[in-house]
């Protein structure tokens, strides 16, 4: 997959030399590329932002140094679709393997494990990170006109900018890019992959400041460790994120759940 991310701050992604996604990078299965708003300004002070039309507060992000980075990465005609703004199709199915570009906003779509699967299956990402009030709308009519466009909010609060949104967001997209995470079946029992958060994990030692791992996991009998652990996600869940639960997926009544 190709990553690019452009930015006021991009001291903000060295950090993605390191750790999993660092060795992606080194081994190519990702490729990254990071790029200075102000190196596609034209004025004396490598101004990117301006006061907001109509008044308000703050300063919003001029639309040229952003037309200028977006087509330098994108080219001239945006390319992100396959034909001429509509998709190409195949089989009644909409085909757009043109890259998707990506504006982190308390105003976008609630990014989820989801979503992140399915980005993961794209081959090209563009982040555009705005800062102060934002990036004048017109930036995002002009590409949604001419291929795929997102805004995508990381929660309900607001960051100063988009930077910390994006280094999330690929971390949770990355992982999931096939030989990014070595064991690929530690991303099957994750939280939120089935629908319900994960169950609690312990290793040695079996006690430890008079607190005991849960006998049934040094029973060595595999379904009652398997139902004990579906019993724990389904109680977390419940609890912790009551809105995640779905009936279907609750145990019938007299399932067994415990070992004794
Ligand atoms: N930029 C500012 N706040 C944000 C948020 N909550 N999600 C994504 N981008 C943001």
């Amino acid at each position: 997959m190709r990553i690019d991310i452009v930015t006021i701050f991009p001291e903000f992604f060295d950090v993605l030399d390191l750790s999993l996604l660092g060795k992606a990078r080194q081994s190519g299965l990702i490729e990254l590329g990071v790029h200075n708003l102000r190196d596609h300004t034209h004025d004396r002070h490598h101004s990117v932002d301006d006061t907001p039309y109509g008044g308000g507060a703050g300063m919003v992000m001029k639309p040229e140094p952003w037309g200028d980075a977006l087509d330098s990465i994108l080219g001239d005609g945006a390319g992100a679709r396959t034909t001429d703004g509509a998709g190409t199709t195949d089989g009644g199915v909409t085909h757009e393997d043109g890259p998707i570009l990506i504006f982190p906003s308390p105003a976008g779509d609630q990014f989820s494990q989801a979503m992140a699967r399915e980005l993961s299956l794209e081959k090209h990402l563009v982040f555009g990170c705005g800062r102060y009030e934002g990036i004048d709308q017109r930036v995002v009519d002009h590409y949604e006109a001419r291929g795929r466009v997102r805004l995508v909010s990381l929660g309900d609060y607001v960051l100063n900018g988009g930077e910390v949104a994006v280094m999330a967001m690929i971390e949770a997209i990355g992982r999931l890019i096939p030989g990014v995470v070595g064991n690929p079946e530690s991303l099957v029992e994750e939280s939120h992959e089935d629908g319900l958060l994960e169950y609690p994990s312990y290793t040695k030692p079996a006690s430890w400041r008079g607190l005991d791992v849960p006998p049934v996991l040094l029973s060595g009998n595999h379904g009652a460790i398997s139902t004990w652990r579906r019993q724990q996600q389904i109680e977390r869940t419940e609890r912790v994120r009551p809105d995640l639960v779905t009936p279907h997926l609750l145990p019938p009544a007299n399932a067994k759940t415990t070992t004794s």
